[in-house]
């Protein structure tokens, strides 16, 4: 993949816009992740210059996901990006933590975000009133982050589920506060929501999004589950008494299923609530698990083998940082420079 350490131009490169994105490599890949996020990415490596990385550095706002865990799950993560068909030839796949800048931005970036900004951010009010008495200074700095990984390569689209929305306004809000105070600079980034699975619900609770963290274990779909466990945690979705296959606001459990089937097989929501009028839930649910396993068994199996391949999945990610590194490098230098900070002597 031949991209410039100079990505600086509008946020296109060689004509085609600039793509960033990432996961945290918290626990397993759920279907929410897959059908809001990574199945979006592989499509789109057609027609973007795609930086894919694993946001690990996220990860430890939540307290005890440090550690030995932490290095499992990010290579785990690495070994998912692959396998769902994020291609390594085409886009750079890197670890946040090995590249030096992110931080160094969020710095500056910080600097000039207001406290009250980040205390409105839904993502934290959630996150903080679950947290047991500690909310950790990390917790509400996240969103400044995540606008430093955006901005430090200038990236043009950025494809997020729905619930990361707001954190790209913020993005956006601080690339024109630092364009308005130290001059014109940054490419002010879009958020790229899909359509159906935009947000995946709770196979338990069709009310709140799938989450890494839901407490019942049968609410999110993992790609790791088994094809017991994955017909199970289907079959025992909790859906409505009505009878009726069809999107409605009072049948948010349907509504959910049928937009987890569309994401997954392709068909539109209507084709399937043509498809199933009349049909009892027992047969949907069981066609619907039957979709999943067979779209996720190849993936699986892939994840499986890469893990296996040590120094092959090294190597993938030695490329991508010295790729992303060199980019970070001289945008950072660029804000420095704006900033008013002094030039380095010499060139690291
Ligand atoms: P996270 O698991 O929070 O690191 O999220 C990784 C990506 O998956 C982000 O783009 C999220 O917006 C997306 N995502 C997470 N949960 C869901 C969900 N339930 N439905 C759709 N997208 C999701
Ligand atoms: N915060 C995102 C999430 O939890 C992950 C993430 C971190 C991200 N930095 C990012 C996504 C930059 C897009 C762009 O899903």
């Amino acid at each position: 993949m031949a991209m410039e350490k100079d990505n600086n131009a509008g946020g296109t490169l060689d004509g085609l816009p600039i793509l960033l994105t990432g996961l945290q490599p918290t626990a397993g890949i759920h279907l929410g992740n897959y059908l809001g996020a990574l199945q979006n990415w592989v499509a789109m490596q057609r027609d973007h210059r795609c930086l894919f990385f694993i946001s690990d550095m996220h990860a430890i706002t939540v307290p005890g996901s440090g550690g030995g865990q932490l290095r499992k799950t990010t290579m785990d993560c690495a070994a998912f990006y692959l396998a769902c068909g994020i291609d390594p030839e085409k886009s750079c796949i890197f670890i946040q933590s090995q590249v030096f800048g992110h931080a160094e931005l969020a710095w500056v970036l910080g600097c000039l975000a207001s406290v009250g900004q980040l205390e409105r951010m839904t993502q934290f009010k959630d996150k903080s009133g679950h947290s047991g008495g500690f909310i950790g200074a990390g917790l509400l700095y996240y969103p400044i982050l995540m606008a430093a990984d955006i901005l430090l390569y200038n990236a043009k689209r950025v494809p997020v589920g729905e619930d990361q929305r707001q954190h790209l306004e913020l993005a956006r809000d601080l690339a024109e506060k630092f364009n308005g105070t130290y001059g014109a600079f940054f490419n002010v980034p879009e958020a790229f929501v899909g359509n159906v699975c935009a947000r995946v619900m709770s196979l338990q609770n069709p009310l709140v999004k799938m989450s890494k963290s839901d407490e019942n274990t049968m609410g999110a779909l993992f790609l790791m589950d088994s094809n017991d466990k994955i017909q199970k945690k289907i079959r025992t979705s909790v859906t409505d008494s009505e009878g009726s296959i069809r999107i409605s606001a009072e049948k948010p459990g349907i509504s959910n299923l049928l937009h987890i089937f569309s994401g997954i097989s392709g068909d539109s929501v209507s084709a399937l609530e043509e498809r199933y009028a009349g049909v009892g839930y027992g047969q949907f649910k069981a066609d619907i698990a039957d979709a999943i396993i067979e779209k996720i068994t190849p993936i699986r199996e892939r994840f499986f083998h890469l893990r296996r391949e040590e120094n092959f999945l090294a190597n993938v990610l030695e490329k991508g940082r010295i790729h992303a590194q060199g980019c970070a490098l001289s945008l950072l230098d660029k804000v420095y420079d704006l900033v008013g900070f002094q030039r380095r002597f010499t060139e690291e």
